[in-house]
């Protein structure tokens, strides 16, 4: 059994989330207390603590043969969300951002159209500009506080890319695909010969009651090109280590990714993260199980207490993972005059909320626009934490918004 309101205290250990380098860089006072990049300050499983500390202390970490992993991984992807995974069309890559990068390398050209969905977590549209593919913006509709694939304008605006990027589930917003909607888009996507690359690093933990659909699934009956990519990074807290799995829906395509590893030397995990895959994927269900219901519980309480106590600023979507994206439109001609009286408060020329936040609240946030120029009138609130420590930052953000006034 997780303890969800155990206090870890993660600075000094290495963590970027609690580099208070970091988070002045990020809200101006290295004093905020840390609720922006996405890790959580939650334990991992019992099942990868324990194969941890086995290999700690053995303490050799030579060349590693993990035969089991990947037939774990499938039996996972099979009992979360009922996707048989033919062991064929599957590779390991040494990260989310790496797997996708070299994907993007291998199967489009400089030039190419790359559709990318705004709000966006920022390293998608830094990719595909740092290679040179042309980004295609596409705004996802966003309407009475939820964001939404909106299919007229998507299909529209769609038409000329190569290669379409989805992050599903959607970070920053949390929205969770519905399977009509992922058909829409792998229905155009093989009509109009375009491949599309699914980040379902969020995958795993959509709230209790609330279900993902793998892209890879929905295209067994369709027959796009599809890449699917999961992970147990965020599901279990262990991003720090970097391990990711490619699912294809080509077997060419694959034949292809792999001869691209090889020329690279990237064809197996680390010893350490290997046993934490492997442990992970086999025996951390019940954990995961407890850890959906804990973030639908923050959710919830994260909701209704900006309703009741902090009506300025509203919680989006929200159905999956352990980030939020907070309309705080409401304020922001507020936070304006705010600079203005003190502009040693705030950052010359961006990250207007974040920069009040930090300053003002003492709580450090990803600003609006990181994930998009035209999203400056949110904040993404990271909530893979205890409870206890959610209220506080929200009492927090509630006296600094009230100063305001
Ligand atoms: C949607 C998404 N993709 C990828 C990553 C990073 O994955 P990795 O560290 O495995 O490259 C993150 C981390 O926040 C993420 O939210």
């Amino acid at each position: 059994m997780y303890d969800f309101e155990k206090h870890i205290d993660r600075s000094n250990t290495s963590s970027i989330k609690w580099s208070k380098e970091a988070i002045k860089g990020i809200c101006g006072n290295e004093e905020a207390l840390p609720f922006w990049v996405a890790d959580m300050d939650l334990p991992t499983s019992k099942a990868i603590h324990n194969a941890m500390m086995k290999s700690a202390i053995f303490g050799v970490a030579g060349y590693s043969d993990h035969p089991l992993l990947q037939s774990s991984f499938i039996s996972f992807a099979k009992r979360r969300h009922d996707w048989k995974i033919d062991s064929e069309s599957v590779t390991y890559v040494q990260g989310m951002l790496h797997g996708i990068a070299l994907a993007m390398q291998t199967f489009t050209e400089k030039n190419d159209g790359v559709l990318i969905m705004y709000p966006t977590y920022a390293p998608f549209e830094m990719m595909a500009k740092n290679n040179e593919r042309k980004v295609i913006e596409y705004d996802l509709g966003y309407k009475d506080g939820l964001f939404y694939l909106d299919r007229e304008r998507y299909k529209e605006e769609s038409k000329d890319a190569k290669l379409i990027m989805l992050c599903s589930p959607h970070n920053p917003s949390g929205l969770v695909f519905s399977t009509e909607e992922l058909a829409f888009i792998l229905s155009l996507a093989k009509e109009r010969d375009q491949l599309v690359f699914s980040d379902e690093i969020h995958a795993d933990l959509t709230h209790t009651g609330i279900e993902h659909t793998p892209l890879g699934k929905v295209n067994e009956k369709i027959g796009a090109k599809v890449i699917t990519f999961m992970a147990p990074s965020k599901t279990f807290n262990i991003a720090g280590e970097h391990f990711a799995e490619a699912i294809f829906s080509d077997k060419n395509m694959l034949a292809t990714f792999k001869r691209e590893q090889d020329k690279l030397y990237v064809n197996a995990p680390g010893f350490f993260i290997g046993e934490m895959a492997e442990s992970a994927y086999s025996d951390s269900d019940e954990e995961n199980r407890e850890l959906c219901e804990h973030l639908r519980k923050n959710a919830s309480f994260i909701r209704n207490y900006l309703e009741t106590e902090l009506p300025e600023i509203k919680l989006v979507n929200a159905n999956a993972s352990f980030i939020a994206f907070l309309d705080c439109s409401s304020i922001v001609e507020k936070v304006r005059e705010d600079k203005k009286s003190n502009p040693e408060l705030y950052d010359k020329e961006n990250n207007l909320l974040a920069h009040f936040f930090g300053s003002r609240a003492g709580i450090c946030m990803n600003d609006g626009t990181w994930f998009g120029a035209k999203y400056s009138s949110f904040v993404r609130f990271n909530y893979g934490t205890s409870q206890e420590m959610v209220k506080l930052a929200l009492d927090k953000m509630k006296m600094a918004v009230r100063a305001l006034y």
